[in-house]
């Protein structure tokens, strides 16, 4: 298994205990649901949209015979993702205490996030139309189609 697709699924599961106990947290004491969007997003962009992501990269070019476009770009999305996530969780939990700098850190954040979906529509499209065949398990390379 490639080490980002290990990374997306470690950091997905993290990121779902991280969610779920602010969510625990919220459910106990009502006064923290003005951290609801940080919740949200722990869970919806860390956990669930992170196993996509990790699931994807090892399964999609199982599918299609085609070797990954970039593992280069998956390893850099990886980072966009996470840093992008944790300034949004930031920004999101300063928001409620009107502190001036919440917009740039939630607006960095999410840029980031943003990127990182963007170079895995990328990253997947290509290797959807599959420019490089999945090496054979004897070396030489299989037909494309
Ligand atoms: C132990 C697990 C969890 C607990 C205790 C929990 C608790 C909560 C609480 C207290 C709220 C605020 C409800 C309100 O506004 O009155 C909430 C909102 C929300 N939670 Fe969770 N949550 C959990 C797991 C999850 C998971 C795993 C997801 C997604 C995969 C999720 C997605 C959401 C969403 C989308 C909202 C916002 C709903 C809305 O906009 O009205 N939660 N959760
Ligand atoms: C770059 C990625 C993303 C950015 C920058 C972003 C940003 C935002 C912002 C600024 C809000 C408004 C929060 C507020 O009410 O104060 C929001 C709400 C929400 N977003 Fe996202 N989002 C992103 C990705 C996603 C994804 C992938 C999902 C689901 C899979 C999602 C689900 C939601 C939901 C359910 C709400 C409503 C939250 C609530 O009820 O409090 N977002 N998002």
């Amino acid at each position: 298994m490639e080490w980002f697709v290990k990374a997306f699924l470690k950091a997905s599961i993290t990121w779902l205990s991280l969610g779920v106990t602010l969510g625990v947290a919220m459910a106990v004491d009502p006064k923290l649901i003005v951290y609801r969007p940080a919740h949200v997003h722990m869970n919806l962009l860390g956990f669930v949209t992170m196993m996509i992501y990790g699931i994807a990269y090892h399964v999609i070019p199982r599918f299609t015979g085609h070797q990954l476009h970039s593992r280069r770009i998956a390893g850099v999305q990886w980072w966009l993702a996470n840093v992008g996530l944790l300034l949004m969780v930031v920004g999101f939990c300063l928001a409620p205490h009107a502190l001036s700098a919440a917009p740039f850190v939630l607006g960095t954040g999410g840029v980031l996030a943003a990127m990182s979906a963007y170079f895995f529509v990328y990253n997947i499209w290509s290797t959807i139309d599959g420019a490089k065949p999945a090496p054979s398990p004897h070396g030489t390379t299989r037909p494309t189609r």
